[in-house]
């Protein structure tokens, strides 16, 4: 097992504590500090200057945006980046992701199709709010949205769309929605290439027992608090 760790030091050395145990190997990112918080702001190492700007700067306001979803709903960037260099790497015609909110991992896929000329590809997102498409999404014609109101709704759309090489999760994370995600997308995701990610694999067990039922070692990526799981299809030797 490979972990990739680009969270605090902290969570480092429990990785390190974690790869001791397991024999894997780990690979450390640097990470900004921004990437940690995600909070933008201001940032002092000394608590005199910090208190100096307070007081001086105290009537900035912090930039508003005009998201819909909380920034923690974003997915963070290392995953971010490893959607990246997955579409970049297995090259996909279809991806399926599940959960769009304020849309940073739609973006984040459908600006990879376009940096690694991938005019044909398609993804298709799927939310309980059809609200999260954008003008910028609807306009773009390598993007499908399918609004999801159950499970049996999301069985059905995920049998009609009948095949995907990559699949990622970012939706409801409690165990019987994660799990129920997980099987289905298994079922349509290519044999030979599929690639299944799924964001908050800490929120419940449903990952590891899906990997333990399929048979599968998880890659798992540390990224600012949270985790991300990675499953192939295929048995590469
Ligand atoms: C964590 S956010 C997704 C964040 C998004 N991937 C991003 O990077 O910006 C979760 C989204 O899942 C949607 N959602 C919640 N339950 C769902 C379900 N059962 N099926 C599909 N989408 C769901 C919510 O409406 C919300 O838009």
């Amino acid at each position: 097992m490979t972990i990739i760790s680009n969270y605090i030091s902290y969570t480092t050395n429990k990785l390190r504590q974690i790869r001791r145990k397991l024999g894997a190997k780990l690979i450390d990112v640097p990470l900004q500090l921004n990437d940690i918080t995600l909070m933008g702001g201001s940032f002092f190492d000394d608590p005199k200057e910090l208190v100096l700007n307070l007081i001086h700067k105290s009537a900035a306001r912090i930039e508003t945006d005009d998201q819909d979803y909380p920034n923690f709903f974003n997915t963070n960037v290392g995953t971010l980046e490893l959607l990246t260099k997955l579409i970049e790497e297995f090259r996909p015609s279809v991806v399926v992701e599940t959960g769009v909110a304020n849309g940073r991992s739609t973006r984040q896929i459908l600006s990879a199709f376009k940096q690694f000329e991938l005019q044909n590809s398609r993804l298709i997102s799927m939310d309980i709010d059809s609200n999260v498409v954008k003008a910028d999404l609807r306009e773009n014609e390598q993007f499908e949205f399918r609004l999801i109101d159950s499970p049996i709704k999301f069985k059905i759309e995920m049998a009609n769309i009948f095949y995907c090489n990559i699949f990622y999760h970012d939706s409801d994370h409690s165990y019987s929605s994660q799990m129920m995600e997980y099987e289905t997308a298994w079922e349509i995701l290519d044999p030979e290439n599929g690639i299944l990610i799924s964001d908050d694999v800490n929120w419940s067990n449903a990952f590891r027992d899906f990997c333990k039922k399929v048979n599968r070692s998880p890659f798992l990526l540390a990224d600012c608090g949270k985790f991300s799981g990675v499953i192939s299809k295929p048995v590469w030797r």
